[in-house]
């Protein structure tokens, strides 16, 4: 090899290495700003969460009135589900049930101000000064509602978790609209889902209830 083509075999050397060092730098940069940035996300969320302020609302619920200390970001559902009163009662109505979160499946259906309202996509801080019926306040007593008894007498549930949510949306409809057909019944009912596929039951227990309650 002549002394030139040496130099080169030289140069080329160090310009390899330069080249790796660059790349193994970027390559830690790359792997660390993820971390970085992850760091300084938890401390601004921890900001965040020193800096979350806390209001008393009043609820009017089932016809009783509760006073709650709620977040901004706080769901009519949590209060519902997971609320405490200011005496310390627990609001306690469980019958709204949390299943997706985000206003696809129903289980959480309650009504307010006469119209059917999905709980978990309701700040509760919205809900003051308005009527909310869950399906609790739905009974009279020890009465059930028409609706209620309907989908026992035509067993219309297998696991139950979706009923509260149509029990809610039915007796809306049918305050709406005494004497639905069939086809209005599945639009009424059109935003609850039942993973169990019941539905022909629970059309016909709302046919049923319509009878029953407004004949
Ligand atoms: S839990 Fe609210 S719509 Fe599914
Ligand atoms: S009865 Fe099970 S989801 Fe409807």
């Amino acid at each position: 090899m002549s002394e030139k083509e040496k130099k080169q075999v030289r140069d080329s050397n160090i310009s390899r290495r330069s080249f790796l060092k660059g790349v193994g730098t970027g390559t830690v940069a790359a792997t660390v700003a993820p971390t970085v940035l992850i760091g300084a996300e938890k401390s601004a969320e921890a900001q965040m969460d020193e800096a979350v302020s806390t209001a008393k609302i009043q609820l009017n619920i089932n016809e009783k009135s509760y006073q709650v200390e709620v977040e901004a970001r706080t769901t009519l559902l949590t209060v519902l589900r997971d609320g405490i009163d200011t005496s310390g009662n627990n609001v306690d109505l469980t019958g709204a049930k949390l299943i997706c979160d985000r206003g696809e499946c129903g289980g959480c259906t309650v009504i307010v101000d006469g119209k059917t309202v999905y709980a978990c996509m309701m700040l509760a801080m919205d809900a003051q000064g308005k009527q909310i019926t869950t399906v609790e306040g739905l009974a009279d007593g020890d009465d059930l509602h028409p609706v209620q008894e309907a989908f026992i007498q035509h067993d219309a549930l297998m696991c139950g978790f979706c009923t509260p949510g149509f029990i809610v949306s039915s007796a809306a409809l049918l305050n709406e609209n005494a004497k639905p057909t069939l086809g209005e019944i599945k639009e009424g009912l059109s935003g609850n889902t039942c993973r169990c596929g019941t539905y022909p039951f629970i059309f016909d227990a709302v046919k049923t209830a319509s009878r029953k309650n407004f004949n």
